[in-house]
């Protein structure tokens, strides 16, 4: 009943209410006072004026106290401000919603698969040499014989394609881990975001327009990107994208990869269940932090995972 009304409203309401039950129960003392034995009545009559002025002093002291903490007496303008906290999104996350919504723009949709991943997913359907270094167990956080944490997010394209059938344009972000030590351009488990466009007659081309598209509007049309070959073993040709980028460490201008890509190797396609000789597609996947440190001119890694306030609340909006 009292919610909505001001402090000091309250306040007067509520001394209203205990008055007026003091009242009504001293009133009913006062009628048993009456029914007493005469002989009686003067001793009870002492003990009920003394209950009567202490409930009172009571009530008053009551009052004091919280008009003194409520009412207009309490502000005091020499006291110091009370500190407000506002939240922020963290960097990593800001960059890949904004991500996420540039491809959604271009005809994405987003795919998700598990962090424990069977060997099969994360290397063997991705044309992993059943010799691959990355394999062995420095590179690699293996669960069981056969299970392990995905060291990328490339197995959801083998998933996604056994699941839909082409077109298929997904973009898939996820936590992946590898046996790394922390230091300032690597963490043992961290985001990626992996890219996926398998179709009839997709081409290099495709995948070379959205990812300089994707640049332009991430970084804006002023900065420059370049493409490299590179090598994965489930792309073929594969490439890198670099962007020219600040790190805000006085070295200046320099290229820095962002994102590996390539056209999905034909057994992908296969291992997926597909006819290579009918589809194509081309995939990428990017490191958000790397990419959050390309835009914010952070040059340690390990700043994204420190969780210092002060870093953080730069991010607040
Ligand atoms: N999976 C690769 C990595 O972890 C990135 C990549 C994805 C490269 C898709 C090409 C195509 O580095």
């Amino acid at each position: 009943m009292l919610d909505g009304l001001d402090p000091a409203t309250r306040l007067d309401v509520a001394k209203g209410q205990l008055n007026a039950l003091k009242d009504e129960r001293l009133a009913a003392l006062q009628g048993a006072l009456r029914a007493l034995p005469p002989e009686d009545r003067r001793t009870a009559g002492g003990a009920f004026n003394t209950l009567k002025t202490s409930i009172q002093d009571a009530l008053e002291a009551f009052g004091a106290r919280q008009g003194a903490a409520a009412g207009p007496a309490a502000f005091d303008a020499s006291m110091p401000a009370r500190q407000s906290w506002r939240g922020s999104l963290h960097p990593v996350t800001l960059v890949i919603d904004e991500i996420c919504e540039i491809f959604r723009e271009l005809g994405f949709t987003i795919a998700l698969g598990p962090e424990a991943e069977t060997e099969w997913y994360n290397f063997g359907a991705l044309n992993f040499p059943a010799d691959h270094p990355a394999m062995e167990l420095h590179d690699t956080l293996y669960l069981g014989d056969d299970t392990l944490l995905r060291t990328h997010t490339s197995p959801v394209q083998v998933r996604t394609l056994q699941r839909f059938a082409p077109p298929v344009r997904v973009l898939a972000p996820g936590q992946v881990y590898r046996r790394d030590f922390f230091d300032a351009t690597h963490a043992p488990a961290f985001m990626q975001l992996e890219g996926l466009a398998v179709d009839e007659d997709i081409s290099f081309v495709d995948l070379k327009a959205t990812l300089a598209e994707f640049a332009r509007r991430f970084y804006g049309s002023s900065r420059r990107v370049r493409f490299g070959p590179s090598y994965f073993p489930f792309v073929e040709p594969g490439a890198q994208m670099d962007v020219e980028v600040d790190l805000g460490d006085g070295k200046g201008l320099r290229w820095v990869e962002i994102l590996g890509c390539g056209m999905v190797h034909p057994n992908v396609i296969e291992a997926a269940g597909l006819d290579s000789e009918k589809y194509t597609g081309w995939a990428f996947g990017m490191g958000p932090a790397r990419i959050a440190m390309s835009r914010y001119g952070v040059n340690d890694i390990r700043v994204l995972y420190d969780s210092d306030v002060r870093f953080l609340e730069q991010f607040a909006r």
